[in-house]
């Protein structure tokens, strides 16, 4: 079982495969520029992705779109997050926390799949934890250093990929995801 996956993030695409993987399905990169939907709610982003992607490439795909939502900024950088990253980074969103002691924050990932002519569905991930003092850990990717999942002391970037993997907001997604496109594509 195969599918393609729209994303130009590197980083993403490979935990996409691995877990993907863990399902029984083997996924395939393609870089499509597909333009990003200004809106509050990730599944109406990714389910405009991924129709995009599947009537300019013909093909089935899926598309993933995340962000980091921090409780105490009332959700910020949500919809924005890689906006935020790119501009004032894992120092920003910590100089924003300065002083606060709610540090409450989750992920949420939102895999959007579409046929060609078809509707797009959607499958929704969420991993709850808090943001670190200050940045730690090599491994991963955007606010990897400066996020800790619930129940851990160590950031994503230091428990690592293979760690990450198994309770991240993508795993959880795609887990959905998997389960429906197994049933689907048996019918
Ligand atoms: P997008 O889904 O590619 O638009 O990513 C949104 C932003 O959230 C980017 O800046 C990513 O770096 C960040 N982001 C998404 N998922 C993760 C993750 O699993 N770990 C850390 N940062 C992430």
């Amino acid at each position: 079982m195969k599918i393609l996956v729209a994303t130009g993030n590197r980083a993403k695409f490979r935990e996409m495969r691995d877990i993907l993987r863990e399902h029984g399905i083997e996924a395939e990169r393609v870089d499509v520029d597909y333009p990003e939907l200004q809106s509050d709610s990730p599944e109406e982003i990714a389910a405009h992705g991924a129709r995009y992607c599947a009537e300019s490439l013909g093909k089935p795909v899926i598309v993933e779109d995340s962000g980091l939502f921090v409780d105490a900024l009332n959700g910020f950088p949500g919809p924005y997050s890689a906006y935020v990253y790119e501009t004032i980074g894992n120092e920003g969103i910590l100089r924003l926390l300065e002083g606060e002691e709610d540090r409450s924050a989750r992920f949420i990932s939102v895999v959007g799949y579409c046929e060609p002519g078809g509707k797009p569905v959607t499958f929704t991930g969420e991993v709850r934890g808090r943001i670190a003092e200050e940045p730690r850990g090599e491994e991963g990717f955007g606010y990897d250093p400066i996020f800790i999942p619930e129940g851990r002391e160590k950031t994503f970037a230091e428990l690592g990929v293979e760690e990450k993997c198994k309770m991240s907001h993508r795993a959880r997604a795609l887990e959905k995801f998997a389960r429906w496109f197994k049933r689907h594509a048996g019918r």
